[in-house]
């Protein structure tokens, strides 16, 4: 029997892309070179499977184009979706998956690096050594934050807010607040309490970090605004979607004082950075690297396959996203 035709958009770790070989009859992008808009539209054309990722845009020409060949699903190696017209995927009758629960332990290890980094101003010191400006140590060198008893506000309190909540609350003593836009009724190993708005949780935290799903719904949620409510001595963190800041607010917010300091893995026009970015002060910037460790990415590689398994097995795939 002839395998369903499966095309990866990008290079993935090796065991992963081999195990995806043992199913399907699968085409890799050789180079690894980001695709453009025909190029996917033309891959999902004569496939019938995408395996895309967050850097490539799936829109609706992409998904119509697929439909009229032998196009059925999109299966994301990724959690996030908000790089894929959903409602298009919806009208083209194009079932949509992703890679929930196994990248969650990965992005929460980078936040509290993040949130490491930003306290104890570890950028300050290591730039201090490579410029060859370190005059020894002295007690007031580069005095950081301690967390402990420190209050995290988190903004999106799913898989990955609480497993960063965990990890603030049970190894380094921080106090949690959160953010969540339905009620959350459960019962946390660690205090945590909910807060019925953002700017509240502005207020009252010394770290805000943000773990909701980017997208038109959440665009700017951290905007000026926001950040003017934070405390001076507050640091922001976002491993989530860079369309939830408003980089120019936070650039403004950086110069004023108005906040400690930020650290950032993701951004609203990845690969392209705001340039006022890297001029502004106390600031930690890292390339989306959440979910860059090789366990996780293999793994992320192995949901594709077990949702593909199912979807063309007549199942339902488990991480199948149900359209309202
Ligand atoms: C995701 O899966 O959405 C991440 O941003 C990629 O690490």
């Amino acid at each position: 029997m002839l395998k369903p035709k499966v095309f990866v958009t990008r290079r993935w770790p090796k065991i992963a892309e081999e195990n995806l070989k043992k199913k399907f009859d699968v085409t890799l992008n050789e180079n690894d070179k980001p695709l453009s808009n025909s190029e996917l539209a033309e891959a999902f054309y004569h496939h019938d499977a995408l395996a895309p990722t967050v850097s490539d845009i799936i829109d609706e020409t992409i998904i119509k184009k697929g439909r009229q060949g032998k196009g059925k699903i999109i299966s994301n190696f990724g959690v996030g979706i908000n790089h894929i017209d959903i409602q298009a995927c919806k009208n083209f009758d194009i079932t949509l998956t992703n890679t929930p629960d196994v990248l969650t332990d990965a992005t929460a290890d980078l936040t509290m690096l993040l949130i490491l980094m930003t306290s104890r101003r570890s950028r300050e010191g290591e730039n201090e050594i490579r410029t060859g400006n370190w005059t020894g140590w002295k007690p007031t060198h580069l005095l950081g934050n301690q967390l402990k008893h420190k209050t995290l506000g988190i903004i999106g309190m799913g898989r990955i807010g609480q497993a960063v909540a965990k990890r603030a609350a049970i190894a380094f003593g921080m106090k949690i607040k959160f953010y969540n836009r339905s009620k959350i009724n459960k019962n946390f190993n660690f205090e945590a309490s909910q807060v019925p708005n953002i700017m509240d949780l502005c207020k009252s935290s010394d770290f805000i970090s943000l773990h909701c799903p980017g997208g038109i719904n959440n665009k700017h949620i951290i905007n000026y605004r926001a950040l003017s409510a934070m405390k001076k001595s507050a640091f922001l963190i976002n491993t989530a979607r860079g369309d939830l800041l408003d980089e120019d607010a936070l650039c403004k917010a950086l110069n004023e004082k108005l906040i400690a300091g930020a650290g950032l893995d993701v951004f609203e026009n990845e690969p392209n950075i705001n340039l006022s970015l890297l001029n502004a002060p106390n600031l930690v910037l890292l390339p989306h690297l959440g979910s860059a460790t090789i366990e996780t990415r293999n793994a992320m590689g192995n949901r594709v396959l077990d949702n593909l398994k199912q979807f063309f097995d007549n199942e339902i795939p488990t991480d199948q996203i149900q359209f309202s």
